[in-house]
């Protein structure tokens, strides 16, 4: 009959069609850590990595995040939270495109990152810890925040007197004081690409 001439116009266009269309699975790989823990570098070293290859990818970090569409927010544990929120929920935009999203947030709690995989479910987050213990995040203070935050100049700092819990069973960790960033942009792309690659499915 009529209604079935075009099919494929009669209904929406899924998330596996532009999946397709892309050659490849989407995923939010979230990477967790300490302010200067080294995430940011390696997202968009790794976004660099996905590129080259082929994969279409989005990094979400503070760059583009808090001084957009979060700029309203400031780092109690309430607005931490709907930081998250806001971006768990962007990437699941993201996932549902067909776009593998790269988020950079220190993401300091269980039960913030628990909230992240809530809303973007559990199959697309693909947490990683990116660990440099306090002393070398300190050491290295790149943005001169850690000083700030033992003058006491900035209250509330992740480390200082904010916490951060270590994930309890993270994809994968990576040891950024023990690793380079280019060995941990690899060891995290080698881990990624099963769960990306086309072909795999
Ligand atoms: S999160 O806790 O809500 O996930 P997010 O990753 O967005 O934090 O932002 C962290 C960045 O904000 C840090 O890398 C640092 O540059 C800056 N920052 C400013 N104030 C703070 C604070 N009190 N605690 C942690 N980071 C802060």
């Amino acid at each position: 009959m009529a209604e079935h001439i075009h099919p494929i116009f009669d209904r929406l266009i899924q998330r596996s069609d532009r999946e397709q269309l892309l050659q490849q699975h989407s995923k939010v790989i979230w990477l967790t850590g300490l302010s200067g823990s080294g995430k940011s570098t390696i997202a968009q070293h790794l976004e660099r990595r996905l590129f080259n290859d082929g994969y279409f990818a989005q990094v979400l970090d503070g760059d583009n995040i808090r001084s957009g569409i979060n700029s309203n927010l400031g780092f109690s544990v309430e607005d931490r939270q709907e930081n998250i929120r806001r971006i768990a929920e962007i990437a699941k935009l993201y996932v549902q495109s067909g776009i593998i999203s790269i988020n950079s947030f220190i993401s300091p709690t269980t039960q913030i990152r628990q909230l992240a995989s809530d809303i973007i479910g559990k199959e697309d987050y693909v947490e990683i810890f990116i660990n440099a213990p306090l002393e070398v995040c300190e050491e290295r203070d790149v943005k001169g925040l850690y000083q700030k935050a033992r003058k006491g100049i900035i209250k509330g700092f992740t480390g200082i007197d904010s916490p951060y819990e270590a994930p309890e069973n993270p994809f994968l960790e990576i040891r950024t004081d023990q690793i380079s960033i280019e060995k941990a942009v690899e060891q995290i792309y080698t881990s990624i690409v099963p769960l990306i690659s086309y072909q795999k499915s």
